[in-house]
């Protein structure tokens, strides 16, 4: 008998299908579903950007993240081919750290920021980012949204923990999402993915100031009872897939 729910996503083009054992429908995955449709209709919010004028904003960006984003360096995220809304978040949530931090932005953390709980904050990044216009933001993630990433075939997958069919609801059946404002993790540095997971599950507020390492509420949920043993495979996990073709 197929122990298999196949979900298809009413607002994806393409017919990608995830699989999902039937043991694992649990209440949880279906916040976890609810969770990722009402990500999908706040999709539209950010705009176009150009990336050739993005190639030239991210000249300084080349040291650390490597050529067009395929970053080579520990600790360091892959940005070539990683989704644009996605990019665009993060680099506004930075820049609002370092505005926060340099008392030019006062902290709130009231109404929607209180629900989704979205804070990143990473010192280098943060001063890189400051003087950013969102005109800027959008360009230079319109240019890495354009690179295509290059899959190491030099590595050997594993397989993945069990928990990890929760992941694939967002992140795609192979790292690699089919929504906009979920990042791609294929192919991503495993020391740099182990880190963002712990910081989702410290989900720390330190003093109110918005210099929380990194928040947001939807991961939160995700890796709360997770131990060290499984970060660490689910992040060998996906480090090993292929972030392009
Ligand atoms: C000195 C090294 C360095 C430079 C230069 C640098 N970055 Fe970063 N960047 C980092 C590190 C380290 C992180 C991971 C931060 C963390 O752990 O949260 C990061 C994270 C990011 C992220 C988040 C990626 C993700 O997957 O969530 C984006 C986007 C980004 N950088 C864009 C840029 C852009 C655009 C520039 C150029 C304007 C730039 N970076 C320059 C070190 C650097
Ligand atoms: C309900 C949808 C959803 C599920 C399920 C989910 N994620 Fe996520 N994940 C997200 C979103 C949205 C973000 C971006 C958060 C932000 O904006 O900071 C994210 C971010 C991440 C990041 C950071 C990526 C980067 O480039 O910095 C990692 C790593 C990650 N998720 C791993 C996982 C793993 C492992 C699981 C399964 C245990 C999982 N996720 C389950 C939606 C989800």
């Amino acid at each position: 008998m197929t122990r298999s729910l196949q979900v298809w996503w009413v607002y994806q083009s393409s017919n990608k299908q995830i699989d999902v054992p039937l043991d694992m429908i649990t209440p949880k995955f279906l916040i976890s579903m609810l969770a990722m449709l009402m990500l999908s209709f706040s999709q539209a919010w950010a705009s176009h950007g150009d990336p050739s004028m993005g190639r030239v904003l991210a000249g300084p960006c080349e040291s650390c993240h490597g050529k067009g984003g395929e970053n080579k360096n520990e600790g360091i995220p892959n940005l070539s081919g990683q989704k644009f809304n996605y990019l665009v978040k993060q680099l506004r949530e930075m820049r609002q750290s370092a505005r926060i931090r340099a008392g030019e932005e006062e902290y709130s953390d009231t109404g929607f920021r209180a629900l989704s709980r979205a804070r990143r904050s990473n010192e280098v990044m943060d001063e890189l980012v400051v003087k950013m216009s969102d005109h800027d933001i959008a360009d230079v993630s319109a240019f890495y949204a354009d690179q295509k990433c290059h899959a190491d075939f030099n590595v050997l997958p594993v397989a993945p923990p069990k928990f990890e069919v929760r992941c694939r609801v967002c992140h795609g059946n192979l790292g690699i999402a089919n929504v906009l404002n979920v990042p791609n993790i294929a192919g991503q540095d495993v020391s740099y993915l182990e880190a963002q997971l712990k910081s989702f599950q410290a989900g720390k507020v330190l003093e109110g100031d918005g210099q929380e390492k990194r928040r947001a509420a939807i991961m939160e949920g995700q890796v709360k009872n997770l131990t060290d043993d499984d970060i660490k495979q689910v992040s060998i996990y996906y480090a090993r897939l292929p972030c392009g073709y």
